[in-house]
C-alpha cells in the first residue's frame, strides 16, 4: 500500500487525533487505555507556540470518489522548546548536575511513531526529514527509552541523521525507565538520509 506524507496544521491535527493515538499505542506496544490518557496533553501540545506537524496516510484505493486521504499509518510533531515546559524543566534538571543548560533556540521533537505494519519502509526517515526541514531553530531534541545496545529502529534512525548524546540514563518524573537525550544541529545538510 502507498503512503502519502503531509504536512499537517494544528486544526487537522486535532481532528485526526484518535487515529494519531491510535498509532502512537501501537508503535510503542501501549494498551490501547493510553489513547484517552493522552489525548488531553497533545491537544494542548497542538496549541503551543511553534507546533509543527508532519503525518503519513495511506493514499485511498478509489481516490475520484472517495476521500483525498486514506488511514493515518505515521505522526510526528514537535514544538519550539521553552522554558516552564514540563520536558524542558525535566531535562534542565538532569542538565544542571553537569553545569550545563538547553540551548535557548531548539525545537523538541516530541512524538514520531510509525504504525507497526508501515515501519522499516523509510517513512519515518521521510517524516522526520520534512518535520525539521523548515524549522527555523538551531537544533533539535529529543527523548528516547534506552535500550540494550541502541538497538531499535528508533536508535537507528536517530543515529543515521546525526543525533548525538545531551544526557543518557536520564529519569524523568513519573516514568520508571531511563531515557537518553539526544540533539541534532540544524538544518540537516541535503544529502543526508
Ligand atoms: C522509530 C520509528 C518511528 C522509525 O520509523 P520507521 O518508518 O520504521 O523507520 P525507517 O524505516 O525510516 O528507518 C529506520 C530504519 O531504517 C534504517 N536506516 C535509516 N537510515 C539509515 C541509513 N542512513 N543507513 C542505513 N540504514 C538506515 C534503520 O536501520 C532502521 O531499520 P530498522 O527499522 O530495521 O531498525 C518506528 O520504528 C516506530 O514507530 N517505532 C516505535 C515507536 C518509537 O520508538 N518511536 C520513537 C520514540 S522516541
Amino acid at each position: 500500500m502507498d503512503t502519502v506524507i503531509t504536512r499537517l496544521d494544528a486544526a487537522d491535527f486535532r481532528d485526526r487525533l484518535p487515529e494519531a493515538l491510535g498509532v502512537y499505542v501501537d508503535a510503542m506496544g501501549y494498551p490501547r487505555q493510553v489513547i484517552r490518557s493522552r489525548a488531553a496533553a497533545w491537544m494542548e501540545h497542538s496549541r503551543r507556540d511553534g507546533w509543527s506537524g508532519v503525518a503519513a496516510f495511506e493514499t485511498p484505493r478509489r481516490r475520484l470518489l472517495g476521500p483525498s486521504r486514506g488511514p493515518l499509518v505515521a505522526i510526528c510533531y514537535g514544538y519550539r522548546g521553552a522554558p516552564g515546559q514540563w520536558w524542558y524543566e525535566q531535562v534542565s534538571q538532569g542538565l544542571r548536575s553537569r553545569d550545563l543548560t538547553l540551548p535557548e533556540d531548539y525545537v523538541e521533537l516530541t512524538e514520531l511513531h510509525v504504525a507497526p505494519s508501515h515501519q522499516g519502509r523509510g517513512i519515518g526517515t521521510q517524516l522526520l526529514r520534512t518535520f525539521l526541514a523548515d524549522r527555523p531553530e538551531g537544533s533539535v531534541l529529543l527523548s528516547t527509552p534506552e535500550v540494550q545496545e541502541e538497538n531499535n529502529g528508533a536508535w537507528r534512525l536517530y543515529r543515521s541523521l546525526g543525533f548525538s548524546d545531551v544526557l543518557r540514563s536520564h529519569r524523568f518524573e513519573g516514568d520508571a525507565r531511563p531515557f537518553a537525550v539526544l540533539s541534532r544541529s540544524l538544518p540537516l545538510p541535503d544529502q543526508e538520509r
